[in-house]
């Protein structure tokens, strides 16, 4: 037979094992949290090179961004949302990307002038992303474009930088 203990006592014994009880289950918590933490990162990393990189190390983004035709030779199309440009030319297409590479405004195609405008500092481009005027050092980034079964896809994963514009940057559609 237990000795006999006052109720009070009683009820502050089972409080503190209660305490007892939630702080072992905060710390068991812990732990599956700590080693589900490690076991995501090993698991990461062994199958990390199974996602495509692109040369800047960024992964691929790839948007359809339509098909050949519906771009017409000789105009500038904007996708709004992935914010670059495509150029169809009479000699290739060219993605350029619509951030203007001096503090990253957006720039804005002037159809009749033929070139982009920056609202910013007044930086202007021509048609394939050279700069003409204003403060921008470099042309517009440019997007890699490749032509599947005669759509236009682009990978927004990254604009690549360049020093200037060349007709190897056209893909011919
Ligand atoms: S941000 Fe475009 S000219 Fe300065």
């Amino acid at each position: 037979m237990s000795p006999w203990v006052p109720d009070s006592l009683r009820r502050e014994r089972m409080k503190e094992e209660e305490r007892l009880i939630s702080r072992r289950k905060v710390i068991g918590y812990g732990w599956i949290a700590a080693t589900a933490v490690v076991v995501g990162e090993m698991i990461a990393g062994t199958f990390a090179f199974l996602w495509p990189k692109t040369p800047g190390g960024k992964a691929e983004k790839l948007l359809i961004a339509g098909k050949v035709d519906d771009f017409q030779v000789g105009k500038m199309t904007l996708i709004r949302k992935e914010k670059l440009f495509i150029n169809r030319t009479d000699e290739g297409l060219l993605a350029m990307s619509a951030i203007c590479t001096h503090l990253s405004c957006i720039v804005r195609w002037n159809e009749p002038r033929n070139v982009f405008e920056c609202p910013c500092h007044a930086g202007v481009f021509n048609a394939v992303g050279e700069v003409i005027a204003g403060p921008p050092r470099r042309p517009l980034g440019l997007h890699p474009v490749k032509i599947v079964e005669n759509k236009i896809v682009v990978d927004t994963g990254k604009a690549i930088q360049r020093k200037n514009f060349d007709r190897s940057q056209l893909v011919w559609a």
